[in-house]
């Protein structure tokens, strides 16, 4: 090993680039997109307003949006061949299995995305592909899997509503648009939009330093976002919620499996690597979900379960000591499965929602020319040693 490596699994100490983007502060619970703090955009913001502002770094004005906004709607159309790639995918296929592989697939229709040297025009065309044609291809895949027919987009609807109308309805019947259900998913697209350097963005600026395309950035990104450690985790928590629910609603039996070191069951939505103190964005979509709940006239029996998991957590020493307070993940899927979202459509909601801040860091990335990613290693493995011919072994 030649030269000093320091080692630093899990890259706990590590500042991988700078970033202009999103402001992190664990300790305080503190997160900004360029400056504005995540409750002010959650309550005052649309979803791409937001993606604008990440992307391009400043609020847009009325016109800016508007064209923005057009802009996306045009690009929701996608090409017939994709929809064709869908007949081959079982129904059975994990939607985010067939998110990663359609969105890489992109590159196939725009082979100039592929082109590192790319003028501006164009790399800003692919971004608008991009944010436009996740969304329908989000929307199929859940289609895909009810073996339902796909829905074509509508340009006469804003972003999230149009993403709703290719999700929940059928060529045979009228869909109602429900304000409430627009505004609750406006409000959970802006809050995961963006998160400094996490797992699957870091996946992103790592496979786009070594000049692969944004789709192919942003596929990669997808599939670390699936791990149940990272975006997976919202799905998983409905999921530990319903069991808690099935084995008779007994929380303080799961706190004690979560402290168990022998158990493997964690409690899911829990903890974070950067947070120690509340995640401000359960914080909002904890108030959320009861707002959404009353405004629809549900009582969902799992958000009793979650605030007592939640009680009990935030006093039991076991957490405490270890600052393990409900992230960003604890409360989402409540809120999913109050505006119908089924549990297997969950991350690919976390990746709609990320899409624009993988966007900008990518972008970021490229613009300040960051070299290409290559970490090193301790060498742990055998000393010299001399090849054993296979009569010998
Ligand atoms: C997201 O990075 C981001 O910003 C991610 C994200 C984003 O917006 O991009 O915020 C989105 O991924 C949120 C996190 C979703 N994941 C989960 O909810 C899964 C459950 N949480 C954990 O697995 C864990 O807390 C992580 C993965 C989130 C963080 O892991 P760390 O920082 O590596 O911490 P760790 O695993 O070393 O845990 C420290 C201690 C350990 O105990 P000790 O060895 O000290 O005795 O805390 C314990 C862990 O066993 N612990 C838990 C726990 N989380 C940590 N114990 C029980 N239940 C948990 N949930």
């Amino acid at each position: 090993q030649t030269g000093y490596v320091t080692l630093d699994s899990g890259y706990k100490n590590t500042g991988a680039t700078k970033s202009a983007i999103t402001f992190l502060d664990g300790e305080e619970g503190i997160l900004r997109y360029r400056g504005y703090p995540i409750e002010q955009l959650a309550e005052k913001s649309s979803f791409l307003e937001v993606a604008y502002l990440l992307i391009y770094g400043a609020l847009p004005s009325k016109a800016e949006l508007d064209e923005f906004s057009h802009q996306i709607t045009k690009h929701t159309l996608v090409h017939e061949d994709v929809r064709k790639i869908f007949d081959g995918f079982p129904s059975a296929a994990h939607p985010m299995a067939i998110l990663s592989s359609l969105i890489c697939s992109l590159t196939a229709f725009y082979p100039k995305s592929i082109d590192p040297n790319q003028s501006a025009e164009e790399m800003n065309l692919n971004i608008l592909r991009l944010m436009a044609k996740i969304s329908t291809i989000a929307a199929w895949t859940y289609k895909n899997s009810q073996g339902h027919p796909l829905n074509y987009p509508r340009n006469d609807l804003d972003y999230t509503s149009n993403f709703l109308y290719m999700m929940f309805s059928f060529p045979t019947e009228k869909y109602d648009i429900n304000p409430v259900v627009v505004s609750a998913l406006n409000k959970l697209l802006i809050l995961h939009a963006d998160h400094e350097q996490n797992c699957s963005t870091s996946t992103v600026r790592l496979v786009g330093s070594a000049n692969a395309s944004l789709y192919g950035s942003v596929s990669a990104g997808i599939n670390a976002l699936w791990g149940p450690l990272h975006g997976g985790a919202n799905q998983e928590v409905v999921e530990m919620l319903e069991a808690i629910q099935a084995d008779g609603g007994d929380t303080s039996k799961f706190i004690a499996k979560a402290k168990d070191k022998n158990d493997p069951f964690r409690l899911m939505g829990f903890g974070h690597r950067v947070y120690k103190n509340f995640d401000p964005r359960a914080k909002i979509i904890k108030k959320a979900a009861d707002e959404v709940l009353t405004a629809l006239g549900i009582n969902d029996p799992l958000l009793k379960i979650a605030q007592e998991l939640e009680q009990a957590a935030l006093t039991d020493p076991y957490f405490v000591d270890r600052k393990l307070y409900p992230n960003v993940d604890f409360y989402s899927g409540i809120i999913y499965k109050a505006i119908g979202i089924p549990t297997e459509m969950f991350t690919v909601m976390f990746a709609l929602g990320r899409l624009p801040g993988w966007i900008a860091q990518w972008k970021e990335m490229r613009e300040n020319k960051e070299p290409i990613g290559r970490p090193r290693q301790i060498y742990t493995g055998e000393l010299e040693r001399d090849y054993v011919s296979i009569e010998n072994r």
